[in-house]
């Protein structure tokens, strides 16, 4: 799960699929990064973190990284936040199998016709309930879509 900061989209993305994997006993291996690294080694966003927390979901234990060319041959997928990380992602890359492991989360979910994850770091309270609902919702069909691409 990749934005620009990790510490406020995909942390908490990593953080819904870890609880929904580990409730639905699936093993897949899973972490977030950020496109820049000016936040690295920090905790997510003390407003992301303390929306998580009010469902269930703790954050505290995740610090910041920076993507990394390993991550392009480390993971089948990598989910991008919005369009702008997608871009991002795919200068990146280095091949094309690399490439087309990049994705836009959101793509994931049929329910709603929105691209980007809005970015909720320079706005108020609302923006990150706005990303929790959008992202627990999106990270359902996500998981949904896996069990059909695994048959
Ligand atoms: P994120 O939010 O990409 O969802 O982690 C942001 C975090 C930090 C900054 C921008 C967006 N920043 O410019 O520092």
């Amino acid at each position: 799960m990749v934005c620009l900061g990790n510490i406020c989209r995909s942390p908490l993305a990593e953080g819904i699929l870890r609880q929904k994997t580990i409730e639905n006993q699936h093993t897949i291996i899973i972490d977030s990064a950020g496109t820049i690294g000016i936040h690295a080694g920090e905790q997510p966003d003390k407003r992301m973190q303390a929306t998580a927390l009010k469902y269930g979901i703790d954050l505290s234990t995740l610090h910041s990284r920076q993507v990394t060319l390993n991550d392009f041959q480390e993971f089948d997928r990598i989910y991008a936040m919005d369009e702008s990380n997608y871009s991002d992602l795919q200068k990146l890359a280095k091949n094309e199998v690399q490439k087309a492991k990049v994705r836009l989360l959101l793509d994931e979910n049929p329910l709603n016709s929105l691209k980007n994850v809005p970015d909720p770091y320079y706005g108020g309270q609302e923006g990150f309930e706005q990303v929790y609902f959008l992202l627990e919702e999106t990270i359902n069909h996500l998981i949904n879509n896996l069990k059909h691409d695994e048959r």
